[in-house]
Protein backbone atom coordinates (compact mmCIF):
# COMPACT_ATOMS: atom_id res chain seq x y z
CA UNK A 1 0.00 0.00 0.00
CA UNK A 2 1.23 3.19 -1.02
CA UNK A 3 2.41 5.74 2.45
CA UNK A 4 1.99 9.23 1.95
CA UNK A 5 4.43 11.36 4.26
CA UNK A 6 2.54 14.17 6.18
CA UNK A 7 3.89 16.83 9.16
CA UNK A 8 1.17 18.59 11.07
CA UNK A 9 1.71 20.37 14.71
CA UNK A 10 -0.58 18.31 17.53
CA UNK A 11 -1.36 20.05 20.25
CA UNK A 12 1.98 22.34 19.67
CA UNK A 13 4.45 19.42 18.91
CA UNK A 14 5.52 18.76 15.07
CA UNK A 15 4.26 14.82 14.04
CA UNK A 16 5.58 13.72 11.32
CA UNK A 17 4.18 10.14 9.82
CA UNK A 18 4.10 8.07 6.40
CA UNK A 19 0.22 7.06 6.56
CA UNK A 20 -2.07 5.30 4.20
CA UNK A 21 -4.00 7.80 2.01
CA UNK A 22 -7.16 6.18 3.58
CA UNK A 23 -6.33 6.74 7.48
CA UNK A 24 -8.70 8.83 8.87
CA UNK A 25 -7.43 11.45 10.77
CA UNK A 26 -10.01 10.33 14.18
CA UNK A 27 -7.79 7.25 13.90
CA UNK A 28 -4.42 8.72 13.43
CA UNK A 29 -4.93 10.66 16.42
CA UNK A 30 -5.92 7.92 18.55
CA UNK A 31 -3.79 4.87 17.57
CA UNK A 32 -0.62 6.35 16.04
CA UNK A 33 -0.44 9.28 19.09
CA UNK A 34 -1.94 7.46 21.63
CA UNK A 35 -4.42 10.61 22.15
CA UNK A 36 -7.25 8.97 23.07
CA UNK A 37 -9.51 11.30 25.14
CA UNK A 38 -10.91 12.09 21.28
CA UNK A 39 -13.43 9.38 21.08
CA UNK A 40 -15.32 7.59 18.15
CA UNK A 41 -19.06 7.36 17.60
CA UNK A 42 -20.75 7.13 14.77
CA UNK A 43 -18.11 7.24 12.21
CA UNK A 44 -19.88 9.14 9.75
CA UNK A 45 -20.07 12.73 11.15
CA UNK A 46 -23.42 12.19 12.82
CA UNK A 47 -22.20 12.59 16.59
CA UNK A 48 -19.62 14.68 17.06
CA UNK A 49 -18.05 12.83 19.47
CA UNK A 50 -14.58 12.90 17.41
CA UNK A 51 -14.54 16.85 16.68
CA UNK A 52 -11.08 18.40 17.00
CA UNK A 53 -9.84 21.73 15.86
CA UNK A 54 -8.02 21.82 12.91
CA UNK A 55 -6.38 25.44 12.08
CA UNK A 56 -8.88 26.88 14.38
CA UNK A 57 -11.77 25.33 13.12
CA UNK A 58 -14.33 22.49 14.58
CA UNK A 59 -13.93 19.52 12.38
CA UNK A 60 -14.92 15.98 12.24
CA UNK A 61 -12.21 14.19 12.50
CA UNK A 62 -13.85 10.79 11.40
CA UNK A 63 -14.69 12.86 8.23
CA UNK A 64 -11.03 13.86 7.29
CA UNK A 65 -8.33 11.53 6.18
CA UNK A 66 -5.03 11.79 7.76
CA UNK A 67 -3.07 12.83 4.72
CA UNK A 68 -5.34 16.00 4.69
CA UNK A 69 -3.86 17.52 8.06
CA UNK A 70 -0.51 17.76 5.87
CA UNK A 71 0.88 21.27 7.41
CA UNK A 72 -2.39 21.72 10.04
CA UNK A 73 -2.13 23.26 13.23
CA UNK A 74 -4.19 20.42 15.67
CA UNK A 75 -5.57 20.55 18.73
CA UNK A 76 -7.14 17.78 20.79
CA UNK A 77 -8.64 17.52 23.85
CA UNK A 78 -5.66 16.78 25.65
CA UNK A 79 -4.28 19.98 23.94
CA UNK A 80 -6.79 22.02 25.56
CA UNK A 81 -5.49 22.70 29.01
CA UNK A 82 -2.18 24.00 30.27
CA UNK A 83 0.34 23.23 32.66
CA UNK A 84 -2.13 20.65 34.12
CA UNK A 85 -4.73 22.76 35.12
CA UNK A 86 -7.99 22.90 33.62
CA UNK A 87 -9.60 25.79 31.93
CA UNK A 88 -12.30 27.99 32.18
CA UNK A 89 -14.48 26.10 29.78
CA UNK A 90 -13.50 22.49 31.72
CA UNK A 91 -13.90 23.99 34.87
CA UNK A 92 -17.59 25.32 34.29
CA UNK A 93 -18.24 21.98 32.82
CA UNK A 94 -17.07 20.52 36.44
CA UNK A 95 -19.39 22.61 38.43
CA UNK A 96 -22.35 22.35 36.49
CA UNK A 97 -22.18 18.76 36.08
CA UNK A 98 -22.65 19.38 32.49
CA UNK A 99 -21.10 15.42 31.47
CA UNK A 100 -22.59 12.18 33.02
CA UNK A 101 -20.88 8.80 30.94
CA UNK A 102 -18.63 11.80 29.51
CA UNK A 103 -18.60 9.89 26.26
CA UNK A 104 -19.64 12.99 24.21
CA UNK A 105 -17.54 15.40 26.52
CA UNK A 106 -14.23 15.70 24.24
CA UNK A 107 -16.22 16.41 21.08
CA UNK A 108 -18.57 19.02 22.92
CA UNK A 109 -15.28 20.82 24.81
CA UNK A 110 -13.34 21.24 21.14
CA UNK A 111 -16.72 22.41 19.80
CA UNK A 112 -17.57 25.10 22.48
CA UNK A 113 -13.46 25.84 22.76
CA UNK A 114 -13.66 26.86 19.08
CA UNK A 115 -17.00 28.96 19.12
CA UNK A 116 -15.70 30.89 21.84
CA UNK A 117 -12.46 31.77 20.33
CA UNK A 118 -14.67 33.12 17.46
CA UNK A 119 -17.32 34.44 19.65
CA UNK A 120 -16.36 35.58 22.79
CA UNK A 121 -20.25 35.81 24.00
CA UNK A 122 -22.75 33.90 22.56
CA UNK A 123 -26.28 33.57 23.86
CA UNK A 124 -27.39 30.60 24.89
CA UNK A 125 -29.33 29.97 21.72
CA UNK A 126 -25.94 30.52 19.77
CA UNK A 127 -24.69 28.17 21.92
CA UNK A 128 -27.39 25.27 21.54
CA UNK A 129 -27.17 26.01 17.91
CA UNK A 130 -23.66 25.06 17.32
CA UNK A 131 -23.86 21.95 20.03
CA UNK A 132 -26.72 20.92 17.90
CA UNK A 133 -24.37 18.70 15.90
CA UNK A 134 -23.12 17.52 19.32
CA UNK A 135 -24.92 14.22 20.11
CA UNK A 136 -25.11 13.70 24.44
CA UNK A 137 -27.88 10.83 25.22
CA UNK A 138 -26.78 11.63 29.07
CA UNK A 139 -27.59 15.09 30.27
CA UNK A 140 -30.18 16.82 28.52
CA UNK A 141 -28.10 19.86 27.31
CA UNK A 142 -29.20 22.40 29.82
CA UNK A 143 -25.95 21.83 32.05
CA UNK A 144 -24.00 21.83 29.17
CA UNK A 145 -25.22 25.42 28.00
CA UNK A 146 -24.68 27.01 30.72
CA UNK A 147 -21.48 25.84 31.61
CA UNK A 148 -20.68 27.39 27.93
CA UNK A 149 -22.18 30.28 28.61
CA UNK A 150 -20.08 31.03 32.18
CA UNK A 151 -17.17 30.05 30.73
CA UNK A 152 -17.51 33.03 28.03
CA UNK A 153 -17.98 35.12 30.96
CA UNK A 154 -15.26 33.84 32.62
CA UNK A 155 -13.15 33.94 29.68
CA UNK A 156 -13.97 37.50 28.97
CA UNK A 157 -13.53 38.92 32.53
CA UNK A 158 -9.74 37.31 32.61
CA UNK A 159 -8.75 38.49 29.22
S1 LIG B 1 -17.51 9.74 15.19
FE1 LIG B 1 -17.21 11.50 13.98
S2 LIG B 1 -19.10 12.54 14.01
FE2 LIG B 1 -19.47 10.67 15.08
S1 LIG C 1 -22.47 12.67 28.94
FE1 LIG C 1 -23.01 10.71 28.15
S2 LIG C 1 -23.28 11.07 26.03
FE2 LIG C 1 -22.97 13.03 26.86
Amino acid sequence: MTQLAIQCEVNDKTVAAQLEPRLLLVDFVRQHLGLTGTHVGCEHGVCGACTLIVDGAAVRSCLMFAVQANGANIDTIEGLSDAGQLTALQDAFHRHHALQCGFCTAGILTTAWALLREEPAPSRERIREVLSGNLCRCTGYIPIVEAVFEAADAIRSAA
